[in-house]
């Protein structure tokens, strides 16, 4: 089987961990019981370039059990687990092109691989298969092969809209990012929970009465913001939307331009899919010793660039953390290169909310493969009906039962004519 993988020694490591993450994870297990019976996806190439972790590779048995022929690369050259890349070679023979640490070149052979295999159906976090797969230079008949894809992320969905709206965009994609039961709760709550986890595990801070800057209240700003304040933090919000800003306000947060709020920050975490959030003018700004660390999609959103101009020595003072020394001999931390900290000095998120999240991947694909003929070149929405259920099935698994309305209530609610 061809693959590139770091160790193939590392299997029995990464089985056992897999393993562990699937106890958390009870509604893919559910799912992947009943695609072994029903093999809904036989005779599907499916090719995924998502983080190499423990989840995913329950996500890939799942798929795998359903009859599915799956490739996996990488979707950031950091994040991957190397003992689980070898565990899905080894025990469960599903190819596997990624290497922690891989240089951008190899990162771009590792997708071009998952390419070559043929895929009917793409699944992305991020979208760079997508965008690697409409590029010039891509032989046009790999495109043409697949009939419909999934996107995992928030700047996915945003780059394939995009290419939607550009009429570029060659085959139907399901953003499951926007179902409820993902960014609700995977977003938040995982997002939040991982990216201190990735903060603490680099550096060992302690963030109870530390002052932590959020860039970002969106669905991961709001999980981090809430998860440091629960540790002791005192959290600072920045923001460019009136809204969300509004809500940061209301929930109890110090909202301040960042100009103004790098000065007081220990912790600056950029989370906004956004392009160069922190810059030459707040480095300037910081305090010495402050902790810079990034954990939207992309190594955009802290201009690294400006950091080294501003300084006259680099060092890695600790796994995952790059001591900056200014001219004026400040100091700031940069922790995992910018890269999303969560994944890259911690284990990205929590099994238990990646279970729904690859609940709502693994159905979507059962979707797709169903009914992609009568879907258009265009970004959909995961079907109500398979939110719902993943949302169902996660309380079942979690022992909470709720109640059900009554004829009389639900009459009521599809009525107007009843007043005070
Ligand atoms: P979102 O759209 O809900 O929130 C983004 C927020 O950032 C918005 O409120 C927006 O107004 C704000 N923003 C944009 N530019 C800004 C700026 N210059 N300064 C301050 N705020 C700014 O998006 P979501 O779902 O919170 O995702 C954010 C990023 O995190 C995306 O890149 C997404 O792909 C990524 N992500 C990362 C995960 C991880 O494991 N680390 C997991 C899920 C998403």
């Amino acid at each position: 089987m061809d693959c590139d993988i770091k160790s193939r020694d590392l299997a029995a490591e990464g089985k056992q961990r897999i393993d562990w993450a699937d106890r958390f994870m009870p509604v893919l297990r559910l799912i992947r019981e009943r695609f072994e019976k029903d093999r809904p996806l036989e005779g599907i190439r499916a090719a995924a370039c998502l983080h190499v972790t423990t989840e995913t590779a329950n996500l890939m048995r799942a798929l795998k059990a359903g009859g599915a022929e799956v490739v996996l690369c990488a979707s950031n050259p950091l994040s991957t687990q190397d003992d689980v890349a070898a565990s899905l070679v080894v025990h469960d023979e599903i190819p596997v092109f990624a290497i922690n640490g891989e240089d951008t070149e190899t990162y771009y052979q590792h997708i071009d691989a998952a390419i070559n295999s043929g895929p009917m159906i793409t699944m992305d976090d991020g979208a760079d298969l997508v965008s690697r797969l409409h590029g010039e230079d891509m032989n046009p008949a790999f495109v043409e092969n697949v009939f419909a894809g999934t996107e995992e992320t928030t700047t996915g969905v945003i780059r394939l809209k995009s290419m939607a709206n550009e009429g570029v965009l060659k085959y139907p994609i399901i953003a499951v990012n926007d179902a409820k039961t993902k960014h609700f709760f995977d977003n938040r709550y995982g997002t939040g929970q991982s990216t201190l986890d990735g903060i603490i595990r680099a550096t060992n801070v302690l963030i109870a009465g530390s002052t932590v800057v959020v860039a970002g209240y969106g669905w991961c700003g709001r999980g981090f913001a809430n998860r440091a304040r629960g540790l002791g933090a005192n959290v600072i919000v920045t923001e460019v939307d009136a809204l969300n800003a509004l809500e940061a306000v209301m929930d109890g947060f110090r909202v301040l331009p960042m100009p103004k709020a790098v000065t007081e920050a220990d912790v600056v975490v950029t989370i906004t899919g956004d392009i160069h959030v922190l810059r030459r003018e707040h480095f300037e700004a910081m305090k010495d010793g402050a902790l810079i660390c990034n954990s939207g999609h992309f190594n955009v959103e802290i201009n690294i660039e400006d950091l080294e101009e501003l300084s006259i020595e680099k060092n890695v003072v600790r796994n995952y953390v790059e001591e900056y020394t200014l001219k004026d001999g400040r100091k700031l931390h940069l922790l995992g290169e910018g890269r999303l900290i969560n994944l890259a000095s911690a284990e990205g998120h929590p099994a238990s909310v990646m279970d729904m999240s690859f609940a709502n991947q693994a159905l979507s694909l059962e979707y797709i493969t169903q009914n992609h003929q009568s879907l258009e070149n265009n970004v959909y929405d995961v079907p109500a009906s398979i939110d719902d259920e993943v949302a169902r099935l996660k309380l079942a698994a979690l022992g909470v039962d709720i109640d059900a309305l009554t004829e009389e209530q639900e009459k009521y609610l599809n009525s107007w004519e009843m007043g005070t």
